[in-house]
């Protein structure tokens, strides 16, 4: 546990936790989106910057444990039109809780939340009355509770346990209950890198950093591009290739880079395509910072209005992103289900536009950040029923056989290991070789 500041300066990056998190449930942005358009935090000092993302980030990630041990104190739910004195309970519990935060700071700092805010004010007594009771049945009071049940709302519960099986189920939403480490790919010699960042080299060529490894920006060779911020599991895509040296290849949906930076190490002629204006400018950064090459083309896969075809195709599909829940908490919070149906068709059309672009004897991945059967296994069972000249590829050596599924395509779990790292983003991922 980290304790956190909890003095009279607290209390401004408290009614922001607020604010941003009752957007969140409002509006249903992301956290980082809500952030974004909240102009008061960009003032915050990185130190209060950091605060709040810690305690909002905790929040969700507990949320459910959080609201079961404030319902234990409340004689009954508060009404929905108490919506902030919700948040202001579950900010005040997530530090009583999960943060370390002295009990008076976080007591009388959410009292004061309270008192500033006209829909909360009447409801300080009750807070000040509940967060002390929080505060003094102590952490004891989560032994009992199934954390990994009570933090995965019952939709996406119900759609694990059937894609997966209880077991796996829990694991995965286990695995979502602990902070990702930070990952980086390496442009060479990642056991040199490992040793100047303290951290782990893993197989694949990424380093996992310690934990408390401070601002990305500061870290040894950031500045000069020696490597990019990627998960392990991102790495995993762009390896069913194999040897990439000389050949060409197209990377669609690319922004913002960590697979073009990547085929590009690899000594890949990249072509980078991608819709989003911004994101693009986000790959052209990486690229500039790593002195790693690619043409970068701002486009729409399923307009391309290109005829020329490439050695290695990928297509890193837009998806519900669920197998990034331990990065973004919020995302499970922010739907009732994923109403899959127009992502499905979208990923099926883009994966037909990308197989047009393989050449004979060449190879097309298809991957997605996701957990959901949907986006992965059934694509390329739809896929390969209706494209005879693509067959799956047999991985090469390259790739940990842990991910590797009994049918030939990748399934990374949160909860998988790759080396002595523990907890990865889930993704899915396929290697169809086009019949020369
Ligand atoms: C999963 S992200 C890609 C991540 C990237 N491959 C990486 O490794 O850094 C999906 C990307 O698809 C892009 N995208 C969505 N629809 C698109 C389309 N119709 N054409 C091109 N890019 C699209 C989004 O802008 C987004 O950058």
């Amino acid at each position: 546990m980290r304790p956190l500041r909890g003095g009279g300066e607290g209390l401004e990056v408290r009614l922001l936790a607020a604010k941003t998190l009752q957007a969140i449930f409002e509006n249903q942005l992301t956290l980082e989106d809500a952030l974004d358009r909240e102009p008061a935090v960009a003032k915050l000092e990185p130190r209060d910057r950091a605060f709040l993302a810690t305690l909002l980030l905790t929040t969700f990630r507990h949320l459910g444990e959080i609201r079961k041990v404030v319902d234990m104190h409340l004689a009954k739910p508060l009404p929905r039109k108490a919506g902030p004195a919700n948040v202001i309970l579950w900010l005040g519990a997530a530090q009583l809780l999960f943060l370390g935060t002295p009990p008076h700071a976080a007591i009388d700092l959410a009292v004061q939340c309270a008192r500033m805010n006209t829909s909360a004010t009447h409801f300080s007594g009750l807070i000040n009355a509940v967060l002390r009771k929080v505060s003094a049945s102590g952490t004891d009071v989560l032994q009992p509770l199934d954390a990994p049940r009570l933090n995965t709302p019952d939709w996406l519960w119900k759609r694990w346990r059937q894609g997966y099986g209880e077991d796996l189920a829990r694991l995965i939403a286990a695995a979502h209950g602990s902070e990702p480490a930070l990952d980086v790919a390496v442009k060479r010699d990642p056991g040199e890198w490992a040793g100047k960042l303290g951290g782990m080299p893993l197989p694949g060529g990424h380093v996992r950093l310690a934990p408390g490894h401070g601002a990305i920006s500061g870290l040894p060779g950031f500045a000069e591009g020696a490597w990019w911020v990627q998960d392990a599991a991102a790495g995993m895509p762009v390896l069913l290739f194999g040897d990439l040296a000389g050949k060409t290849a197209l990377d669609l949906c690319a922004a913002p880079g960590g697979k073009t930076l990547q085929m590009a190490a690899a000594g890949a002629e990249v072509t980078a395509v991608d819709i989003s204006v911004s994101r693009l400018e986000r790959l052209h950064h990486n690229i500039a910072r790593t002195g790693l090459a690619a043409e970068v083309i701002e486009g729409d896969v399923l307009d391309l209005g290109m005829t020329q075809c490439f050695d290695a195709v990928l297509l890193d599909a837009p998806c519900s992103a669920t197998g990034t829940i331990r990065r973004h908490p919020e995302l499970p919070y922010l739907k009732s289900d994923l109403h899959l149906g127009e992502l499905v068709a979208r990923q099926r059309a883009m994966l037909v536009a990308a197989s047009e672009r393989v050449i004979p004897g060449g190879m097309l991945v298809y991957a997605t950040c996701s957990l959901e059967p949907e986006e992965g296994e059934e694509q390329i069972g739809w896929f390969l029923s209706r494209h005879a000249d693509f067959e799956l590829a047999i991985p090469p050596s390259t790739v940990p056989p842990q991910f590797v599924a009994p049918e030939g395509w990748l399934r990374i779990l949160p909860h998988m290991a790759i080396g002595d790292a523990v907890g990865l983003d889930g993704f899915f991922a396929a290697g169809m070789r086009r019949r020369g």
